[in-house]
C-alpha cells in the first residue's frame, strides 16, 4: 500500500535509506533531515513494514527534486520503484512544478520514466548551496537528469 509518510515512520525510512547509503549508491539522510521533510515522503507499506519510500522536494520556482527513492531489495523488481517515482511526478504536478531534477547513481533506472541528462551546471544556485553540506562534496559521482511534465 503506497501513502504519505508518517512521522512514526522516520526510524524505518532511515534505516532503508542509509543501508542503500552504507554501500553508497544513494546519500545517507540524518534524523533532523527526515523530520524537516517528512511532509515530502511517500511510503509503501507491507506487513506492517515499510519497504520502499520516495520523497518530493519543491526546490525553486516551478522546479522540484525527486529525492532518496529507496525499495528494500526483498521487493526488488516488484514494482514498488514505479509506483513511489509516480506517485511523486503526480504530486509534483498537482503542485504546479514543471520540470523535476534527480540526482542519482541509477540514472538508467530514472530514464524509464523520461528523466532526460543535463548539465549540474543548469541547476539554479540554491542546489549548489545545499551540495555544500553534503558529506561527498566536492567529489560527487551523482548524475543530473530532468523531467519536464
Ligand atoms: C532503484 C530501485 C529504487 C528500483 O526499485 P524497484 O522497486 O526494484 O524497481 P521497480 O520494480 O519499480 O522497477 C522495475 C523496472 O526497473 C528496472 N530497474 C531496476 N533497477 C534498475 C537500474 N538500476 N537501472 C535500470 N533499470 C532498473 C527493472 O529492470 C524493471 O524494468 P522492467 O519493468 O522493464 O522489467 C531499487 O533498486 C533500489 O532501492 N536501489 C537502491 C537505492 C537506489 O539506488 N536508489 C536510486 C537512486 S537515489
Amino acid at each position: 500500500m503506497i501513502r504519505k509518510a508518517k512521522i512514526k515512520d522516520i526510524k524505518q525510512i532511515q534505516e532503508l535509506i542509509n543501508c542503500f547509503a552504507k554501500q553508497d549508491v544513494m546519500l545517507p539522510r540524518s534524523l533532523n533531515e527526515l523530520y524537516e521533510n517528512i511532509r515530502d515522503f511517500w511510503v509503501v507499506e507491507a506487513n506492517k513494514k515499510i519497504v520502499g519510500c520516495a520523497a518530493l522536494h519543491i526546490s525553486w520556482d516551478d522546479l522540484a527534486e525527486l529525492k532518496s527513492v529507496a525499495v528494500n531489495k526483498r521487493y526488488h523488481g516488484k514494482g514498488v520503484g514505479i509506483e513511489l517515482v509516480a506517485a511523486c511526478l503526480e504530486e509534483a504536478g498537482l503542485l504546479g512544478a514543471k520540470k523535476v531534477f534527480v540526482l542519482t547513481y541509477k540514472p538508467k533506472y530514472f530514464m524509464k520514466f523520461g528523466f532526460k541528462k543535463i548539465k549540474h551546471a543548469s541547476l539554479p544556485h540554491k542546489i549548489w548551496a545545499e551540495c555544500i553540506n553534503c558529506c561527498k562534496f566536492p567529489n560527487c559521482q551523482e548524475t543530473a537528469l530532468l523531467k519536464n511534465l
